[in-house]
């Protein structure tokens, strides 16, 4: 400790940084934005000082300059739009507006792009990109996860990461891979740190879900895990209660046939319940050769 103190500028131990990297991973920061730590709470703070009314109209005017200068650099026009964006609507009106530009849509290509466009979900500000869809989208066999993670958000493809790996394999089970199925997300932006969507974000993406699969016109569809059944099928139940059965689903003319199981990435966590997730599977094999 006394040579750490004594020393000016002591070389970091690289076991200790790795250490520390891990634990920031560990903590969901799996991402560098700047070379130095940014008090962006303290912007915020020049940013509302600075724009604040200067002056009643009858009031002089320079004092009030003075007074309500905040200390620290003047926040230039450039460093204002950087660092406020306009704030997202509020969430009705969000949601409002992801329906119109959804119904908007005549095809998957506009779909995208118009949620390309969407500024409505706080999701899309810390999300690198639109992760909008992967697979056939002629497929019979339409499956919903719940959000990009950190491989999808760099490709723009769905279930990229080890999660997804264990969704090809459970694909294969049964026949199928990602030429036969289209794979999409409740949510299409990365939650920052991989945290589950909120329920008020699943609620704006939502007319985006119902529209994709108007367009692809599945047959079957499969909510991988907890948070895409009780998006997309109002399920309130457990999610061990409620998977493996397969219910109706309604959107917009077309209805059909829906079940829930467990999420690729729960069973990576929990593979004693691969066996569950078997049991679904060969359940939508049969649908398949049955339908
Ligand atoms: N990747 C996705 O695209 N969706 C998930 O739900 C998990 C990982």
């Amino acid at each position: 400790m006394s040579d750490l103190v004594s020393s000016p500028d002591p070389v970091p131990d690289p076991a200790e940084l790795l250490g520390l990297l891990r634990w920031y991973a560990d903590m969901g920061v799996d991402l560098g934005i700047d070379e130095a730590p940014h008090d962006r709470f303290a912007d915020a703070q020049h940013i509302k000082a600075a724009s604040a009314p200067l002056a009643r109209p009858s009031a002089p005017i320079e004092p009030l300059i003075q007074k309500n200068r905040a200390p620290g650099p003047k926040p230039s026009l450039i460093t204002t739009s950087l660092m406020a964006p306009p704030p997202p609507p509020p969430p009705d009106q969000a949601a409002l507006e992801a329906r119109q530009l959804a119904q908007a849509a005549g095809d998957l290509a506009a779909l995208q792009e118009a949620m390309e466009r969407f500024e409505g979900c706080g999701l899309k500000r810390t999300a690198s990109r639109l992760v909008f869809a992967d697979g056939n989208p002629k497929a019979r066999v339409m499956l919903v996860g719940e959000a990009p993670g950190a491989e999808d958000d760099q490709t723009g493809l769905p279930f990229m990461g080890r999660a997804g790996q264990l969704l090809d394999r459970m694909l294969a089970a049964i026949q199928l891979d990602r030429t036969q199925v289209y794979i999409v997300n409740s949510v299409p932006w990365r939650p920052p740190g991989n945290r589950t969507p909120s329920l008020q974000e699943a609620a704006i993406c939502l007319p985006f879900l119902h529209r994709q699969i108007e367009l692809v016109g599945p047959e079957l569809v499969i909510c991988l895990g907890a948070s895409a059944a009780q998006s997309l099928l109002d399920i309130k139940d457990g999610i061990m209660k409620s998977r493996g059965k397969w219910v109706s689903l309604s959107v917009g003319s077309s209805s059909l046939q829906a079940m829930a199981t467990l999420h690729p990435s729960y069973l990576l966590r929990q593979p004693a319940h691969k066996k569950l997730v078997w049991r679904d599977m060969l359940e939508l094999r049969k649908a398949l050769d049955q339908i």
